[in-house]
């Protein structure tokens, strides 16, 4: 089985940004940890402060992956583009959010994500990509 991990604007400075709500832990170290969990799994992962760069990994990855976890960031509250990206690929995308982003800001209740994905899971932590990784195997 391959996962696709996907990471937009600003989780690069995870462990070191606003530590209060995202926590201390670098995505990379988590990252290591996930795959060591999950020895069977074929992982990629990008990440891009670029929305356009999303895009185009959404793209490359879309048609071959068997799963898609998405952290879009800020952009999930504005990217149509990347909603429309969710939509034109086969393969299905589990929204993240580390934060409970509906505990947070109004703008951020609003998501371009939600409506194309197959689930949501926000508000665990970094937790959160696991729970989506478990989403995907079989039952
Ligand atoms: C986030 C929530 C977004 O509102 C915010 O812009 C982020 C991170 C999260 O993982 O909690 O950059 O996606």
């Amino acid at each position: 089985m391959k996962i696709s991990i996907i990471n937009g604007p600003n989780l690069n400075l995870l462990g070191t940004r606003e530590p209060g709500i995202y926590g201390n832990q670098s995505f990379m170290d988590y990252f290591e940890k996930l795959k060591q969990q999950y020895p069977a799994i074929s992982f990629d992962y990008f990440q891009s402060n670029i929305e356009g760069e999303l895009i185009d990994q959404l793209q490359a990855v879309g048609f071959s992956s068997d799963g898609i976890i998405l952290n879009a960031a800020a952009y999930t509250h504005t990217s149509v583009g990347i909603g429309d990206a969710i939509k034109a690929i086969n393969t299905a995308v589990i929204e993240v959010h580390i934060s409970n982003t509906f505990a947070r800001e109004d703008f951020r209740h609003t998501s371009y994500i939600s409506p194309n994905a197959k689930g949501l899971i926000v508000g665990f932590g970094l937790d959160v990509y696991r729970l989506a990784v478990e989403s995907f195997l079989p039952k």
